[in-house]
């Protein structure tokens, strides 16, 4: 520990949805967690705010250094006054910290996972991007240099749970639940006139844009079974998912004699938060008391494969290897883009990811520092053959 009194935690990505939200775990528990780094990529304002909160001793910013605006007594603490602006998300990672918390969005946030698991630290990450195109290289560190992984997706951080313990000989599958996104109960016939406003409006989670449009079409849940290949060390055909309306239930483990494991909770991050925060402990009332009476009933389906063809599309990237995975994943954050400013179809996202899928599809694994080489050529291509 840097910090004798306290925890000391890093958020790379503090003012995005999920940093803010971590940033509201550690305010709850002053006394346990300080502040070491914070990172921000385009929100000046919300990091300068946050610099001046907590403090801490770095922080990156691509532009360079943010002027603090102090209230007239903090000029007395001096402390704030010496947080560095680093060069990169990396270097920002390679400084102690008890957790690093990675809330970055896309695969900018990869180095700075590998900086983390290089020194041994805890990775407590949200970055899906990252685990999608480098997991199998994230393990490997993990295991050399005795760090941890642990998820903060509400899905896996809940099947990293049913999962302690147990021997994983005895795993026979571990099931991921998917509420459906905003626009699960239109017609599919009206998809293809959907709108970014549509999109976004998700009945249950309040997430950032990019993944909000992946919950639409669930290439998030695609992004997901490939994430559990990895974390939990298991082919493809053992990742299933069920839809299930209600987020009741997050994630599931069903063993070899046929009995299954599942976490439920009142759906809120803040169970996956703060149970990577006090890992291996458990924090007191993360999420209100489930009430199970009171929601009466819990509601299980298939996914339907004309409403989500991109669910297909990362499952049979997940089957093909990592170069279809690192294009895949690359591809759809360029859709996402163009679908959020109004020049992409919503149904367009789908039949470009195919034609990317067919093109990437040799590479079975692929090196750690070919990672962004092929990201930028799926990029490419991409707007080649979908993006105006
Ligand atoms: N939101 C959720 O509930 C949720 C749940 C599970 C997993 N996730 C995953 O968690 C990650 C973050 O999601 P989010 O919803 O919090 O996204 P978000 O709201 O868009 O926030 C992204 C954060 O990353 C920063 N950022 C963006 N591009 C960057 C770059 N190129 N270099 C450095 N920093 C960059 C942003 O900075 P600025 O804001 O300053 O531009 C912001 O702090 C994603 O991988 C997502 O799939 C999210």
């Amino acid at each position: 520990m840097t910090d004798k009194k306290h925890i000391t935690v890093t958020v790379l990505g503090s003012t995005g949805s999920v940093g803010k939200q971590v940033l509201a775990s550690i305010d709850k528990y002053p006394d346990r967690f300080k502040v070491v780094g914070l990172s921000a990529f385009t929100n000046e304002k919300l990091l300068r705010d946050q610099i001046d909160k907590y403090a801490p001793k770095h922080y990156y910013y691509p532009a360079g250094g943010v002027e603090i605006q102090s209230s007239l007594f903090d000029f007395l603490d001096d402390e704030k006054f010496s947080s560095k602006c680093v060069g990169s998300l990396e270097e920002l990672a390679e400084y102690p910290c008890d957790i690093l918390v990675s809330a970055v969005s896309g695969i900018a946030g990869l180095w700075a996972a590998v900086a983390t698991l290089k020194r041994g630290g805890i990775l407590a990450i949200a970055n899906k991007e990252t685990i999608v195109c480098a997991g199998r290289h994230l393990k490997a560190l993990e295991k050399k240099y005795g760090g941890k992984i642990l998820p903060l997706d509400t899905e896996h951080s809940a099947i990293q749970q049913c999962l302690a313990g147990e021997d994983e000989k005895y795993v026979k599958n571990v099931i991921l639940t998917a509420s459906g996104g905003a626009l699960r109960d239109l017609p599919v016939e009206k998809l293809a006139k959907v709108t970014a406003k549509d999109a976004l409006n998700h009945p249950v989670w309040n997430m950032g844009k990019k993944v909000t449009i992946d919950s639409a079409t669930l290439f998030n849940k695609g992004l997901e079974v490939i994430e559990a290949m990895h974390l939990f060390s298991l082919p493809p055909e053992k990742i299933k998912v069920v839809m299930h309306r209600e987020s009741i239930i997050h994630g599931m483990a069903e063993f070899s004699d046929g009995s299954v494991k599942a976490l439920l909770s009142v759906p809120s991050m803040s169970l996956a938060i703060e149970s990577a925060l006090f890992y291996p402990h458990k924090a007191k009332d993360s999420v209100p008391e489930l009430d199970l009476a009171k929601i009466g009933e819990l509601n299980f389906s298939a996914p339907d494969t004309e409403r989500y063809p991109c669910l297909a599309l990362a499952m049979k990237a997940a089957r093909m290897g990592e170069g279809a995975c690192i294009a895949l994943s690359a591809a759809d954050e360029v859709l996402v883009d163009a679908f959020l400013n109004g020049s992409l179809r919503f149904n367009d996202i789908p039949t470009t990811l195919e034609k990317v899928l067919a093109k990437f599809g040799k590479v079975k694994e692929a090196a750690l520092e070919d990672i962004y080489g092929i990201d930028a050529e799926a990029r490419k291509y991409t707007y080649s053959v979908g993006v105006k």
